[in-house]
């Protein structure tokens, strides 16, 4: 049997799923043919599991790489401003692509996607694993059965813990050119969620954030004093907040010890300049069936996880889902290359409930896996078999995410951005037009 030739671009933290599911798992029926990345030495460290001379291409070679290495699959997995670039030519060339989430940053960028998707007639595939997640798309079930009625209405808040949450403040997302803030980078899995919970798409969007606990101002009002650039720095040592990159392998080798090909610093201080992302966001939507959804995204809590409740015509459904109990604080718990929590926040292993109350009926408890299988609570490995499967079969809750998923996940947080900016509401189909 011909295996699918994949290409990724972007060898940091997140491809290593891609790499070792092409590379293993799915190596019968997919071949992981080469790399590219702005940054040799680091590509060089993410392709030290695949053997001597593996194909590498720098940025600037990556139509050489499709080329010559006849890809016709690509995994974009870059930051997250950069990703339109290399889904546009590589459906110019011919590929299929598969990206991370969020598939872009700015409606432009969105456009350009639509339109290089809709002349090529390539296949885009947008990763959304928590859908599927067993408790999510269990609410998916739910709602589709008709259980509580029509949903009128839904909440959710999601929180981001102090170790988390924190890290977005370290990193390139810290700068919203880069990210898009955690609206687009890390709400786009919640909105996506809630189009994909209601099968509806966003209309209207009014939103209201700030940068309220991390950045230097916050602390300084607080009268902390965190008085370091990044996390080697000797006055960072006793710091909960700072990242000793040398601390974790995997962290060093992919990160402190390429420093020298683009200067960049991972683990910079979250109380430091240079932060214009909010860590603290409220937003109200309608959507085009007239639900209405009130959400909130914490990015400095002390646990980590989400509440989400809808209420339909007939009833309720509440699911409520910790993820991270709690951070010691202890530098052990910045291990974040195998998904692992600090000791003591391990003890609780994402304990979810999903209760569901219709008029005039006691609360019903629906039984849930409590699987911690895979990253995600099991979701990625579920959505890497549906990605790199051939074998996949007709899935009734529909979890495969395609480009206009991905462009309206985006388009809310792209909107909320625009809403905190202007104190208006931004009206959706203003933003995109969407002729598909
Ligand atoms: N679905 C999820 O749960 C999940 C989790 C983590 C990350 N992600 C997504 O995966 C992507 C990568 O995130 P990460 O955490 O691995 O980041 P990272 O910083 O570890 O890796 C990004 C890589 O892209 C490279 N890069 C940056 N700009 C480039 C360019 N113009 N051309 C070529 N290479 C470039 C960097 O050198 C780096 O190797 C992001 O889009 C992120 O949103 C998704």
């Amino acid at each position: 049997m011909k295996r699918r030739r994949f290409a990724i671009v972007g060898t940091g933290a997140r491809s290593t799923m891609y790499r070792d599911a092409l590379s293993g798992e799915y190596s019968k029926t997919c071949e992981l043919i080469a790399l590219c990345d702005k940054n040799p030495l680091r590509m060089a460290a993410f392709a030290e599991t695949l053997g001597e001379d593996f194909p590498q291409y720098c940025e600037t070679r990556f139509d050489d790489m499709i080329r010559e290495q006849g890809i016709e699959e690509l995994v974009v997995t870059t930051m997250d401003a950069t990703h339109h670039q290399y889904i546009c030519r590589a459906m110019e060339l011919g590929c299929d692509v598969i990206s991370e989430k969020p598939l872009t940053t700015d409606p432009e960028k969105c456009q350009q996607i639509l339109d290089t998707q809709k002349r090529t007639g390539k296949r885009l595939r947008v990763t959304f694993n928590y859908r599927y997640a067993q408790r999510n798309s269990k609410v998916k079930e739910v709602l589709q059965s008709g259980a509580i009625g029509d949903v009128v209405s839904a909440h959710f808040e999601w929180l981001l813990d102090t170790k988390h949450g924190a890290d977005y403040f370290r990193r390139w997302h810290r700068d919203k050119a880069n990210s898009g803030g955690l609206m687009v980078h890390k709400s786009t899995h919640h909105f996506d969620l809630m189009n994909w919970w209601m099968n509806t798409r966003p209309a209207l969007v009014f939103a209201q954030g700030g940068l309220r606990f991390y950045g230097k101002a916050n602390a300084d009002a607080r009268g902390e004093t965190h008085d370091y650039a990044r996390g080697t720095d000797p006055a960072a040592a006793n710091d909960p907040f700072a990242l000793d990159l040398s601390s974790d392998p995997e962290l060093k080798k992919l990160y402190l010890d390429c420093e020298s090909a683009d200067g960049y610093h991972r683990d910079q201080n979250v109380f430091g300049e240079g932060i214009n992302i909010e860590d603290d966001l409220a937003v109200l939507v309608r959507y085009e069936n007239q639900a209405t959804l009130s959400y909130h995204l914490t990015a400095y809590s002390p646990w980590e996880g989400y509440r989400v409740s809808f209420n339909g015509t007939k009833g309720r459904l509440e699911l409520e889902v910790i993820e991270n109990a709690y951070v010691s604080g202890k530098q052990d718990d910045h291990n974040f290359s195998k998904n692992v929590k600090g000791a003591a926040a391990a003890a609780v292993e994402e304990p979810t409930r999903l209760t569901l109350q219709l008029h005039w009926q006691k609360p019903q408890e629906i039984e849930l896996p409590q699987s911690n299988a895979g990253g995600h609570g099991g979701a990625d490995t579920n959505m890497l078999r549906d990605l790199l499967d051939e074998e996949q079969v007709n899935d009734p809750l529909k979890r495969a995410a395609g480009h206009l998923d991905g462009a309206y996940s985006i388009l809310t947080g792209i909107a909320a951005n625009k809403s905190m900016a202007t104190g208006l509401p931004v009206t959706v189909a203003d933003l995109v037009s969407i002729n598909q």
